[in-house]
């Protein structure tokens, strides 16, 4: 009887190990990626970090879909303590450029690495769906990698980097393969995470300590005013991006489902906040010129995440449609192409965004031990936005809660 040694280095039990450490990896970044935006202040960052943290989400999906093939359950801890203790670390870098550097410079191109040698090393046709999986992947994280090598090009290796490139070497590198390095110390840059209840703005903005409300409500006549304060509102969506992901970065247990529709979520509203960004560059106005109204982020941070998702979903995006049909209308009346494309594309996000909360509200106030019929929780929770955010006054309560 003839025995073919396969060339391959991958074999079906490797593989899964494997797929374990990328799953692992992925998700973890994701979730590292929602704790900073809200703490990262530069405007170009936070829109970037939507995009990321949803393209991640892609990662792990596609991962989770070949993995719910091979094991039971699919998604499984590393069993390697020092890949973990690479991921804890990763987040409590101590500014966002390090924090990208870290994660961009050092893990991502490890990742894509492993990603290319994987692909070649495993058995091509048994193995197909992987390779699927890491072929588009690889798309993505080649894109981040290049992305962080033009945005820190000429910027050398911080301790931070340095830092995490040796946990990384401590966990034997993405795959664990590579010989094991000792454990390093921190350096003395590295700051704990805290949890951001405010959220963080560039110098280059003004802020605003007080809720604007929209322009109807505010009598707002004149038709070009109006449509002017429409999309500098759309510049300051960064705020729903924000909560959602302090959302995912507060909510380590729920289902991965929620984390995978959040994701979008966040990214939506990052796109949404652009969107104004860009019709105001596009009318020659400088976005940068509009007061943030980071109040409106503080305010709803005070909140447990099942209040602040149903204050967001179930207050502000479920109350918006009235206004943006109208919206709507006049701009197409009034043959403003522009302003109309940008306004359908929003409510057609906006309309997930309302089935997500009602979809993910009741296991996110079980999380939170909120025991009441879900339509009494939302009936309290919109009053309280009615009585608190419609009225402008987003109080800062003195019983603030303390997040960890
Ligand atoms: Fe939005
Ligand atoms: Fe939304």
């Amino acid at each position: 009887m003839q025995i073919v040694k396969p060339a391959e280095q991958v074999d079906m039990a490797r593989n899964k190990r494997l797929l374990n450490r990328y799953r692992y990896i992925e998700y973890e970044t994701l979730r590292i990626l929602a704790a900073w935006l809200p703490a990262t202040a530069r405007m170009e960052y936070k829109l970037a970090l939507g995009r990321f943290l949803w393209e991640e989400a892609q990662h792990v999906q596609h991962l989770y879909q070949r993995l719910r093939e091979v094991q039971t359950p699919a998604f499984r801890p590393p069993d390697d303590p020092a890949l973990e203790e690479l991921m804890a670390e990763a987040i409590n870098a101590p500014d966002e450029r390090s924090l990208l550097t870290g994660l961009f410079r050092v893990i991502k191109p490890a990742l894509t690495k492993a990603y290319r040698w994987h692909s070649r090393q495993t058995f091509a046709n048994p193995d197909a769906p992987t390779l699927y999986a890491l072929k588009h992947i690889l798309l993505d994280e080649a894109e981040h990698v290049a992305w962080a090598e033009a945005e820190f090009a000429g910027q050398p290796e911080c301790d931070w980097e340095r830092y995490i490139a040796e946990l990384l070497a401590q966990a034997g590198g993405v795959t664990g393969h590579e010989p094991r390095a000792e454990k390093p110390a921190p350096p003395a840059a590295r700051a704990p995470f805290r949890t951001p209840i405010t959220a963080a703005r560039d110098d280059c903005f003004s802020i605003l300590e007080q809720h604007w409300g929209d322009a109807e409500a505010r009598g707002q006549a004149d038709e070009a005013a109006r449509r002017l304060d429409e999309f500098e509102n759309y510049s300051q969506e960064m705020l729903a991006a924000e909560t959602v992901a302090l959302i995912i970065h507060l909510s380590p247990d729920m289902p991965w489902g929620f984390v995978y529709d959040s994701a979008r979520h966040c990214y939506d509203e990052t796109r949404h906040c652009l969107l104004g960004i860009e019709w105001l560059r596009q009318h020659g106005l400088d976005y940068t010129t509009v007061p943030q109204n980071t109040r409106i982020y503080a305010w709803r941070s005070q909140y447990d995440t099942a209040t602040q998702y149903c204050l967001l979903t179930r207050g502000n995006e479920a109350h918006a449609f009235p206004h943006r049909r109208r919206s709507l209308a006049r701009y197409e009346a009034a043959g403003d192409q522009l302003s109309a494309q940008y306004v359908s594309y929003d409510m057609a996000d906006e309309r997930q965004h309302v089935a997500f909360g009602s979809k993910w509200l009741p296991e996110l106030m079980a999380q939170n031990n909120i025991d009441m019929p879900v339509e009494q929780f939302i009936e309290e929770t919109v009053a309280l936005w009615q009585r608190e955010y419609v009225s402008g006054d987003l109080p800062l309560h003195a019983e603030r809660q303390v997040l960890s």
